[in-house]
């Protein structure tokens, strides 16, 4: 597993060498170097991070947090690559990290299905790769770091049966049904309405984008008279209904709960009064890095880690939220 750069092929190098222009590595100034050592002396890795979209501030953040915990450690550099949203850029991420021969990819997939293939021909190829927030199908990585999302989405429905005394009517804003994050949140909370009279009237997939959700908002507005709450799969969906409830005059009226839970953004969003939940969807930047270093020397990670989550809500956001049980 662990491999020296100077076995590199010409090609590798080459990969690796247009890879690292640009690309916001935190230590882009000490390149790879062997000299001097041996095979079992190796004094720098090299780890391929492919983000599905910069694009929205979750993702900002996951990779701050890779960077930031990267640069704790001298012996790690990273190699950003952004797929921009698109499926076949983020495949052609995991071949380009697997012929620069990486040490090991951390990949944040846009999709799940796409994404299984090359990342089981990568683990083949003898790359270890970390799986971050987003599943693929089957097993073929080497670990897989995110929170529960079905569990996120069950507590959003029973928190939201709550709100509403069992009864009322709800607007489901969901994330890209490709991805397991929206299948899962749509899941838990499919759930947790169960036997309640909490009704979910309209639903549209708005692929985790605040400009689509805000104009499935407009059209479940045209279409209902009466709505209580909105349920976006994330914040910038809660947000984007909230922008066109408040045009059409009825922000009042709805309440608006998210998912991430961005100091900066959802949580600010409570704050100041904007949504009533959101429940936070940790990044695991942190741990990918820590879970790297040891694949990296040699040592067992467990297969899945689960991350937890906290609600923040009106009640308890000024006292920092509160776990989820
Ligand atoms: C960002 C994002 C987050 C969401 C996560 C799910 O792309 O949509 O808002 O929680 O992805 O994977």
């Amino acid at each position: 597993m662990k491999r020296i750069l100077s076995s590199l092929t010409l090609s590798g190098l080459l990969a690796l060498s247009l890879a690292l222009q640009g690309c916001g590595n935190p230590s882009e100034s000490d390149a790879p170097s062997n000299e001097g050592g041996n095979a079992s002396e190796k004094s720098t890795f090299t780890i391929g991070m492919s983000q599905c979209n910069l694009g929205e501030p979750w993702r900002v953040q996951m990779n701050a947090d890779v960077k930031k915990a990267a640069e704790a450690h001298d012996n790690i550099k990273v190699v950003f690559k952004d797929a921009q949203n698109d499926t076949l850029k983020q495949r052609a991420h995991v071949e380009e990290f697997v012929s620069a021969e990486v040490d090991l990819i951390i990949i944040s997939p846009k999709e799940a299905q796409p994404l299984t293939e090359p990342i089981a021909k990568a683990v083949a190829a003898g790359v270890p790769v970390i799986v971050l927030d987003r599943d693929l199908l089957g097993d073929q990585y080497t670990c897989f770091i995110g929170a529960d999302n079905k569990k996120i989405g069950r507590k959003a429905g029973e928190w939201i049966v709550e709100q509403l005394g069992g009864t009322g009517t709800v607007v489901e804003l969901k994330g890209l049904m490709t991805s397991t994050p929206g299948q899962d949140r749509h899941a838990g909370f499919v759930e947790a309405l169960k036997g309640s009279n909490v009704q979910v009237i309209f639903e549209a997939d708005m692929q985790w984008l605040e400009p689509n959700a805000r104009k499935e908002m407009e059209s479940a507005l045209a279409r209902h008279d009466s709505i209580d709450m909105v349920y976006a799969h994330n914040d910038p969906g809660a947000h984007g209904a909230y922008l066109a409830a408040k045009a059409a005059d009825r922000d009042g009226d709805i309440r608006f709960v998210g998912i991430d839970a961005l100091p900066h953004e959802g949580v600010a969003y409570v704050q100041q009064g904007i949504m009533d939940a959101t429940f936070q969807y940790p990044t695991g930047g942190a741990e990918a890095i820590e879970m790297a270093l040891k694949i990296m020397n040699g040592e067992e990670v467990p297969k899945r880690i689960t991350l937890g989550s906290r609600v923040f809500t009106q009640e308890n956001v000024a006292t920092g939220g509160e776990a989820l049980p």
